[in-house]
């Protein structure tokens, strides 16, 4: 966790545009930041607790000058968020910023005897462990030391004696270089590069890079060379800016209908009703006789999973199972050859689903991820992929990510259903055609945001909420929940509604709204006897209903009314008003939006 950037060029000043580039990856962590600058004098070093802002204003009325310099906002793991732990750490005439965990940073402080450490942190090890190992060149002393590193890193080095270069490495934590006009950039992540250039390349595990403003060398840890090419990065900017939003969450969910949009394109013919998935290399016959499917993956992607499992369930006839990442990785994975593992991960650098694809891969099971990062570590290492082209999301609460993971799995289960002879060229056609009507639905729902607004006005005040939803929707309920707690700080739980007798409608009364997914389904008729339960007990019910809908509505406090699309179809489209909810619920109780307390976005530690 945590966003590493640098810069270096000829005489031109680079603390601005780095700042600017910080505030892109605060969403990896924002508990405190710090710049390393080159200065006539040595290397001067600015950090302060709290958000990126708070660094910028202390460089307002101390500026610091500089060609070249690194920079780093943290997520705390190892230490307290103290200016004492905050990045860059310095040793001597060396300073280096990291992202990821040094695992085995107690023994290599214990071997560095005397060396006198100024923080809790396992970065500074590095920055002891470069001096002690010094030999008068820095990439040379890097690539020693990252030998001697357990654990994953991303690292960016300075030397005083050497003013005009940045040696940066990784091992499983994501590092890009941007390639300027007699200039290298260096991030965590692609935005922050963006108002720069768009001309990127992506570093791999092993390599050690030595940034100069006119040269980049790039080598693997025994110091052999190595080509990367560099990519041309379609993404604007602006794409990567709010676009008039108050919050980028907001402009996120409105992005939504070109979300589904991107990601059917290319990839259905309506009229043969065949579905090509590119980044899918397991063959037909593969596919045919798979025996079982399972899914990894945590947080909101697992919510994608669940709905997944229902889609391919149905469509395939192949038993999904479904696990949370964190967990798996600690049982045996029963998978063998004849199984398909696929891992859901948004930003692709997931630990704990990295981990669990990696299991899979060695029990012997196809692999599959999606994700939406290209040159994340998963994608990358994966020979199956399949990209959600959400385009970079930057609230940390994942809307329009989820939103491509969904359409994906669609897409899938479509696919797996064809191959497997349980859809008809002529069923392929009709759910084709009404996947592609999607975007107008989800853009229909969008309207519901004035309703949410103004239900979420009460909503405010809550303590608890109840949100449930059944069969496809029951992991809308859970990501409804997932939403709101995560940005309002609002207690909220997803139950399956038909698990409220086996204990939770005990919680009912009028203190404690029930948010219900009551869309038009197989089991609507069910669903609306719960919402009259829920009701006879007082609760304020704020039911997700289908245009048309009586039954529900007459039962419920306030409703958002949705299209009627068919039920496989309905999270993509039921979802919306519940992150709006969610979205105005915590604007109205002041909340910070886009980066909520103790989140970050990739959480690349277990
Ligand atoms: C919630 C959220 C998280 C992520 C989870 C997994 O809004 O964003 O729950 O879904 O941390 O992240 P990825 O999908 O990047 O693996």
């Amino acid at each position: 966790m945590c966003g590493i950037v640098g810069c270096t060029t000829h005489g031109a000043e680079v603390v601005g545009g780095l700042i600017e580039s910080l505030k892109r990856l605060e969403y990896r962590g924002y508990d405190s930041a710090g710049i390393a600058a080159q200065t006539p004098t040595g290397i001067g070093i600015v950090r302060r607790v709290g958000k990126i802002r708070e660094l910028e204003s202390h460089l307002l009325t101390e500026p610091l000058h500089s060609s070249t310099a690194i920079g780093h906002t943290r997520w705390a793991t190892h230490g307290r968020p103290t200016e004492a732990n905050a990045h860059p750490h310095r040793c001597g005439k060396l300073v280096v910023v990291h992202n990821g965990i040094i695992e085995n940073y107690l023994e290599l402080r214990q071997e560095l005897g005397d060396a006198v450490f100024q923080s809790e942190t396992d970065t500074e090890v590095v920055a002891h462990l470069v001096a002690k190992l010094w030999n008068g060149d820095l990439a040379a002393t890097v690539r020693l030391a990252v030998g001697r590193l357990e654990g994953s890193f991303a690292l960016a080095l300075m030397h005083e004696d050497m003013p005009d270069l940045i040696v940066a490495a990784r091992r499983d934590s994501p590092l890009v270089i941007g390639v300027g006009d007699a200039a290298h950039w260096l991030a965590s992540d692609v935005p922050a590069l963006l108002p720069w250039t768009r001309r990127v390349i992506y570093l791999e595990d092993g390599d050690v890079a030595e940034l100069r403003p006119d040269t980049l060398r790039v080598t693997d840890t025994s110091g052999k060379v190595q080509q990367r090419d560099i990519v041309e990065i379609s993404w604007s900017a602006e794409m990567a800016e709010k676009g008039g939003y108050a919050h980028f969450m907001l402009k996120e969910i409105h992005e939504q209908p070109t979300t589904v949009a991107n990601a059917l394109l290319g990839r259905i013919a309506e009229k043969s009703g065949l579905v090509t998935l590119e980044g899918l290399n397991i063959d037909d016959d593969t596919l045919r006789t798979l025996r079982r499917v399972s899914i990894v993956a945590c947080g909101t992607s697992w919510h994608a999973a669940q709905v997944g499992r229902f889609l391919i369930e149905q469509d395939s006839g192949l038993p999904v199972e479904v696990d949370y990442a964190s967990e798996a990785i600690y049982r045996e994975p029963l998978l063998g050859r004849d199984d398909l593992l696929i891992a859901i991960s948004q930003s692709g650098e997931t630990a704990d689903t990295r981990a669990a694809l990696r299991r899979g891969r060695e029990a012997g099971a196809h692999t599959l991820v999606i994700c939406n990062v290209a040159g994340s570590s998963m994608a990358r290492d994966s020979t199956n992929v399949l990209l959600t082209y959400a385009g970079p999301e930057i609230g940390v609460a994942s809307t329009k990510a989820f939103m491509g993971q969904l359409t994906v799995l669609s897409l899938l289960a479509l696919k797996l259903g064809a191959v497997r002879g349980r859809l008809t060229d002529d069923v392929m056609r009709q759910r084709l055609h009404e996947l592609k009507t999607l975007p107008h639905a989800i853009e229909a729902a969008l309207r519901t945001s004035d309703e949410a607004r103004s239900i979420a006005g009460e909503l405010a005040a809550a303590r608890d909420a109840l949100f449930i939803g059944r069969g496809v929707n029951y992991p809308i309920a859970l990501e409804g929940a997932l939403k709101l707690k995560e940005i309002s700080y609002i207690h909220a739980e997803g139950y399956p509604a038909g698990e409220m007798k086996h204990g939770p409608i005990a919680l009912i009364d009028a203190q404690m709204p029930v948010i219900a997914v009551a869309t038009r389904s197989a089991t609507y008729p069910i669903m609306a006897g719960n919402v009259e339960e829920a009701r006879s007990r007082a609760a304020r019910v704020i039911a997700v209903v289908s245009e048309g809908d009586d039954r529900v509505a007459r039962a419920a406090w306030r409703t958002l009314v949705v299209p009627a699309v068919p039920e496989n179809l309905s999270p993509l489209v039921n979802i919306v008003p519940l992150q709006l909810l969610a979205y105005w619920t915590a604007v109205a109780r002041n909340a910070d939006v886009d980066q909520p307390r103790n989140l970050a976005k990739t959480v690349t530690v277990q």
